[in-house]
């Protein structure tokens, strides 16, 4: 696991952003996987600009997003395919066709799950996977206790991520406690991961994803086991590492 230490969120965004931008340089049909949550927006609005100057191209390429809020259509704003139409789809040349976001309004979500893995095969596996971290060290919504071999899935959602979440919704709306998640074994699956984490809170997470045990207590600690997983945090993220 290789891990880059930056002055501060803007640099982390702008690091993650170039490692997308060569990646896409090298391989225009890459096959990205895709995160929502606040620390990717930043990394989304460099690769927007990159795509508006024409350094990059998304004509070619398919991607996945980790998960969806069981429940949720797509068009709910606080669905994550919302999420990623309005952050990036919508804003660069992407064929929406070719982007996958787990179906938050399956019928039958257990199929559901089985057909994504399947998608993810068929498009010859992810090149390159994004990822932020919980406070709880989970990963997509692999939560504490998830199998660290796991597979795309119906999870339930911690009491700790569904109050880090209630942020986004209002005091009476409707807020999901299940999820569809690539699972930890379908992360490591990629053939390269890139992990941004950002201030204080995500320290005690990141000090365990490094310098933990391998434990399914902290998702993110399965990281160590994958050949090619760079974490790209700030001071304030990197500030428990020893
Ligand atoms: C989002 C996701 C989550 C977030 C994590 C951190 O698709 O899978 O694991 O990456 O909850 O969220 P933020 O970035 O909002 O702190």
């Amino acid at each position: 696991m290789q891990i880059v230490i930056l002055k501060n969120s803007a640099e982390v965004a702008e690091y993650g952003a170039n490692i997308f931008i060569k990646q896409l340089g090298k391989k225009p049909d890459s096959v990205l996987g895709l995160a929502t949550g606040s620390t990717p927006v930043s990394l989304y609005q460099s690769l927007i600009r990159a795509n508006k100057e024409q350094l990059i191209s998304f004509k070619e390429v398919t991607s996945f997003n980790l998960d969806e809020y069981l429940g949720l259509e797509g068009t709910h704003p606080q669905s994550y395919r919302y999420f990623m139409n309005q952050q990036l789809f919508e804003h660069v040349d992407i064929n929406k066709a070719n982007t996958h976001v787990p179906p938050g309004d399956a019928e039958n979500p257990i199929e559901a799950c089985v057909g994504y893995e399947e998608r993810i095969e068929a498009a010859g596996g992810i090149d390159i996977q994004l990822l932020g971290i919980g406070r709880n060290g989970h990963i997509g919504f692999n939560e504490p206790s998830s199998g660290l071999m796991s597979r795309t899935r119906v999870k339930t959602l911690t009491k700790a991520t569904i109050d880090d979440n209630a942020r986004f919704f209002a005091e009476d709306e409707y807020q999901p406690h299940l999820s569809i998640t690539m699972g930890i074994g379908t992360i490591l699956d990629a053939r390269k991961v890139v992990l941004l984490a950002t201030g204080e809170n995500k320290a005690d997470a990141i000090l365990a994803t490094v310098e933990g045990a391998l434990t399914a207590a902290c998702p993110a600690s399965a990281l160590q086991l994958h050949k090619n997983a760079v974490l790209v945090i700030d001071e304030a993220a990197a500030s428990k590492l020893s």
